[in-house]
């Protein structure tokens, strides 16, 4: 197997250690634009190979996508990240050009690759990839709910005092500070419902600190969160690589499932060797859909802004 990160910045570096030192394929490409960055941090990474026992053969290059032939996965973390205050939708006028040519250089040189996106605002940058890049769309996955779906258990554990090992959540919708939805009707504490063990204000707070789980990090970090997106993304890798079947929240493009046509947003995917292999449908109730309704509407917004630029 052969992936390749592009974006050698916190975020992809972090993907591509977590990938390495799970030994999730035999060759790792670690591209970046900056020159020298994406070599230097994969030869820091191979320096840890005789430490931490992996054989991942970890490549770094600067702009040179000849060295990403033949790639089976390809995880698209370049642009810029958020600075403090920001949204992630702030940054689609730099991040769409970057994200259109990166993809375009992929193909290039992997025209079968599974295309993962995590560059912000991500819902919209899975969108572009999926209308311009001609790739069938169950290889088209944008890594999100995933992510705040681990921010979810994270709240949770904090508000249970439990193991987030021993938490089952999930939050649908976009990857944004306002359009996500962690969905706490179907959260549970070892199969029991967490509603039957938290107040409702208790079970209010969780939702809304998961909400802004991100920028809660930019604000005290001063930008964009990387452990948690770059295991969140090697997670993803993994269950393609290995046809794990794994059920987790990506972004997916819609054609009818969750009431919502032409457009890519967060649901709950069955992830495998062919990309993502089935959407899941959790039966929403009354109010869950009309909150997916009115994700849906705010990612579309932003999806029109594409035609602008
Ligand atoms: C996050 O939520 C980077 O969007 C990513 O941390």
């Amino acid at each position: 197997m052969k992936v390749t990160v592009v974006g050698a910045g916190a975020v992809g570096a972090t993907t591509a250690d977590n990938i390495a030192r799970a030994a999730l394929c035999e060759e790792l490409v670690l591209l970046d634009i900056k020159e020298g960055l994406a070599e230097g941090k994969s030869i820091d990474m191979m320096q840890t190979a005789a430490l931490l026992g992996f054989d991942t053969k970890i490549v770094g290059a600067t702009n040179d996508y000849a060295k990403t032939k033949g790639s089976d996965v390809v995880v698209i973390t370049s642009g810029l990240p958020r600075k403090p205050g920001m949204t992630r939708e702030e940054l689609i006028g730099t991040n769409a050009n970057i994200v259109r040519g990166v993809t375009q250089n992929i193909l290039e040189h992997s025209p079968n690759a599974t295309i993962i996106v995590v560059s912000n605002p991500m819902d919209t940058m899975t969108y572009l990839t999926m209308t311009t890049s001609g790739v069938a769309k169950n290889k088209i996955i944008g890594m999100g709910g995933i992510l705040d779906s681990s921010r979810f258990k994270y709240y949770l554990s904090q508000a249970l005092n439990c193991s987030p090992a021993d938490l089952n959540a999930v939050v649908i919708g976009g990857h944004g500070d306002t359009t996500m939805i962690p969905l706490i009707r179907y959260a549970t504490w070892n199969s029991v419902p967490v509603t039957e063990f938290l107040s409702a204000e208790q079970q209010q707070k969780v939702v809304a600190d998961t909400m802004v789980g991100g920028a809660t990090l930019t604000k005290l970090i001063g930008t964009s969160a990387w452990y948690a997106p770059g295991a969140a993304v090697a997670a993803l890798v993994r269950s393609i690589v290995r046809d794990e079947k794994k059920l987790f929240s990506c972004c997916v493009s819609l054609s009818g499932e969750y009431g919502q046509n032409d457009i890519c947003l967060g649901v709950p995917v069955v992830i495998g060797k062919n990309g993502w292999e089935k959407i899941v449908d959790y039966k929403l109730n009354g109010d869950e859909q009309a909150l997916f309704n009115k994700s849906a509407d705010a990612v579309r917004n932003m999806n029109d802004v594409l035609k602008t630029l």
